[in-house]
């Protein structure tokens, strides 16, 4: 069977890569950066006798996003697609650069919708059991963080996706899994991208890349919708349901006093 994995030059899309091959999947790996797409290609035929290829595109940009689209809907042997590619930003959205953000929406919300409906075009239709899709969102999809906005929001919107496909998926009688993925910290390029010093971070809240990817390919395994690796972050996550939103607005509002409180003293 074949993996499609976009953002697979680096970090989670990676780890991904490494781990689908040694479960004997034949690989397509996406991204933009072609020298990091050939190494990986190279390390994982070698190391797992796969059938691997790489694909460089920019999925901001329709035409690419198109090129990644029609391989998925033309693979006879497509067994699973992971939208992985993603970036963060920092600052506030008011003064944020519209050109950032816009491309954000464009890689975490249009390029993931329309690559899922490639894929799905093709998985429903063939209705095998042990394919589907796995969006990799974040654990900042249950909050809104201020200064990560977008971000924020498009995981969100990742997730809100992702249960609705579950649900179309399973009204259907199909075996098609789908997965939210939904990281915290995790050692990959991502805050060399943003700009951020990692050791504002307690050490104990930072997970390897393969960790992520192994949780998730368990979930998988056991048709999990939602999976969030690491017991310190699903506990997190289930507290703040707990916690009324009208409070979590407020606690939020004077996270960000506190924070310009300190940057001015
Ligand atoms: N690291 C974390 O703490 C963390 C936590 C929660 C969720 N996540 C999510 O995990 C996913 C993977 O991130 P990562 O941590 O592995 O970071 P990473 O090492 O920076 O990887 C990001 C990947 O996305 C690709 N990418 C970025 N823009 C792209 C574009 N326009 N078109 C195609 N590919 C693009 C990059 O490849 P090229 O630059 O070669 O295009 C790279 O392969 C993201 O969706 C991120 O939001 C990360």
């Amino acid at each position: 069977m074949l993996a499609v994995i976009t953002g697979a030059s680096s970090g989670i899309g990676a780890a991904f890569a490494r781990r689908l091959a040694a479960r004997g999947y034949d690989l397509l790996l996406v991204a933009r950066r072609e020298d990091r797409l050939r190494s990986v290609t190279s390390e994982v035929q070698e190391l797992h006798h796969v059938t691997a290829g790489y694909l460089c595109a920019d999925l901001t940009d329709l035409g690419d996003r198109e090129c990644v689209a029609a391989r998925l809907r033309q693979a006879e042997d497509l067994g699973l697609l992971v939208n992985n590619a993603g970036f963060g930003t920092m600052g506030y959205f008011f003064e944020a650069d519209p050109a950032g953000q816009e491309r954000m929406h464009q890689l975490h919300v249009v390029a993931t919708m329309v690559l899922t409906q490639a894929a799905l075009g093709n998985l429903f239709a063939r209705g095998a059991a042990g394919t589907g899709v796995i969006n990799v969102s974040s654990v900042a999809a249950f909050g809104s963080s201020p200064q990560n906005v977008s971000y924020c929001a498009t995981k969100a919107w990742m997730n809100a996706f992702t249960e609705g496909l579950a649900t179309e998926l399973a009204g259907r009688g199909s075996p098609v899994t789908v997965q939210a993925l939904c990281p915290g910290f995790t050692l990959s390029e991502f805050h060399d991208v943003l700009g951020m010093n990692r050791g504002t971070i307690p050490k104990s809240l930072w997970m390897t890349a393969d960790f992520v990817v192994e949780e998730s390919l368990r979930g998988f395994d056991r048709r999990k919708l939602i999976v969030i690796p690491g017991w310190r972050y699903r506990l997190l996550v289930r507290s703040m349901k707990w916690i009324p939103p009208s409070l979590l607005h407020k606690m939020s509002i004077a996270a960000v006093r506190r924070y310009r409180r300190r940057k001015q003293a």
